[in-house]
């Protein structure tokens, strides 16, 4: 086989056969298929697309470019939670102890945030000494002893995906269905869980903007892992604006923490409840919703979800008093207040701008090289819908450094719309596909 055959054939529009993707997938993770021809070969994907059959065999490719976990020797159901990104979502964080506190054995795979999306691992990095650099044994172990881990894309886990995203990256070609759905599903299957939940973004602050496309990518997604024998559900939930009042890391955390102690945003606590529910219901733990939202209560109310975050937190190198004192964590020399300049309805929020904004701070990365500062970021006082007058503040920002960020500031007041008339509020979940 060639690659520059294969390259002609997509670009022609003609299926590619599953040993032909194999072929690909193999050779490029070996270094045999150069950048040039792999760039070729994601734009002819990006123009002329893959059938279902197609994706499901480059993203099983991808699964097994490298190491598959395998938790089969770990009783009960293996849960992994995933969020294709957004502002101020912090959902895993809140949702994967909680899980744990049911004795959901929840070993997940997480990735960093680029651009205006924040990262698991970024957030939980806001614990001093938190590691997610750990190997395939240590956290096969730590999931047995205690039901929750925690691990980062390593080289070992669908290195060819890895190669893949950094090159599509930076030749225009993330945004095709097939290549997310398999770059987001091929680490989903590597990571050896069984049951999968997503929760496919959709808004202005999400990859997909529009909720067809949201559908579309779920769909996808929830195919693959059905066709790869896991049991894979995908919720739609809005991303219009940010999610709870929290962004940026450790605030984030923060907020996290708060939905553990029952007292976090009305958003924010509804997402955490209704994720903890679907496993609860996936997994017939829980005979109907009410029942599970009841058990989510308890495990609230009573502190088991805390003192499992604290117990993850403390497994893997940080302190678990932080997670009961998180005005320990890192805090930015600086605050300042966003004020409105006008009176009336926040009626529009441009979301991808504010998570820009964040990561203008420092608290997110333009590039995949650049150093997080866990410490900066914004809590949201007014969210769509709310009234509000001029000279309230829409916002606090947290900044360090000597400069005032006057530019940010600019930028923030100016993603806010404020209108006469209150709005209409999106649902903040669309619907569930399994
Ligand atoms: N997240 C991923 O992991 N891959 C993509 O292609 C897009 C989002």
């Amino acid at each position: 086989m060639r690659m520059v055959d294969l390259i002609v054939k997509k670009r022609n529009g003609k299926e590619l056969a599953d040993e032909e993707i194999r072929f690909i997938i193999d050779g490029y993770t070996k270094g045999d298929i150069p950048d040039y021809q792999m760039s070729a070969f994601t734009m002819a994907v990006f123009f002329k697309g893959m059938n279902k059959r197609e994706t499901l065999a480059l993203t099983m490719a991808m699964a097994e470019s490298g190491d598959m976990l395998d938790l089969s020797d770990i009783p009960g159901i293996k849960c992994d939670k995933h969020s294709t990104g957004g502002v101020g979502d912090k959902t895993s964080l809140s949702v994967i102890p909680l899980a744990a506190s049911f004795g959901l054995i929840t070993a997940k795979m997480s990735g960093r945030g680029l651009g205006h999306t924040g990262g698991t691992i970024d957030k939980l990095e806001s614990f001093p000494g938190f590691k997610v650099e750990i190997s395939g044994d240590d956290f096969i172990r730590q999931v047995k002893k205690l039901g929750i881990a925690l691990v980062g894309q390593s080289a070992d886990l669908a290195p060819a995906d890895k190669k893949l995203y950094a090159l599509r990256d930076v030749t225009g070609t993330v945004e095709n269905l097939s290549l997310i759905a398999s770059s987001i599903m091929s680490k989903k299957l590597a990571a050896g869980a069984d049951l999968i939940l997503l929760d496919v973004k959709t808004g202005s602050g999400a990859f997909m903007k529009t909720l067809e496309d949201s559908k579309a990518l779920a769909r996808e997604m929830v195919d693959i892992g059905n066709g790869a024998g896991r049991k894979t559900i995908a919720t739609i939930t809005d991303m219009d604006q940010p999610l709870g009042n929290a962004i940026g890391n450790a605030l984030e955390v923060k907020e996290a923490i708060d939905a553990l102690k029952g007292c976090a945003p009305k958003d924010y606590t509804e997402l955490v409840y209704a994720f903890a529910e679907e496993f609860l219901l996936a997994t017939e733990m829980a005979k109907d919703k009410e029942s599970a939202h009841r058990m989510v209560e308890e495990k609230i109310s009573s502190g088991a979800a805390l003192d499992k975050m604290a117990e993850f937190i403390e497994a893997q190198g940080g302190n678990k008093e932080d997670v009961y004192h998180p005005e320990n964590l890192p805090k930015a020399a600086h605050t300042a207040e966003i004020l409105a300049t006008a009176d009336g309805y926040v009626s529009k929020i441009q979301c991808e701008e504010i998570g820009l904004c964040a990561m203008l701070l420092g608290g997110g990365r333009a590039k995949k090289e650049d150093v997080i500062d866990p410490a900066v970021g914004f809590i949201l006082h007014k969210k769509k819908g709310d009234a509000v007058k001029a000279g309230e503040s829409l916002a606090t920002m947290h900044y360090n450094g000597d400069a005032f960020p006057e530019e940010v500031q600019k930028r923030f007041l100016e993603a806010y719309t404020i209108s006469v008339e209150k709005p209409q509020l999106n649902p903040l979940i669309y619907e569930v596909i399994s």
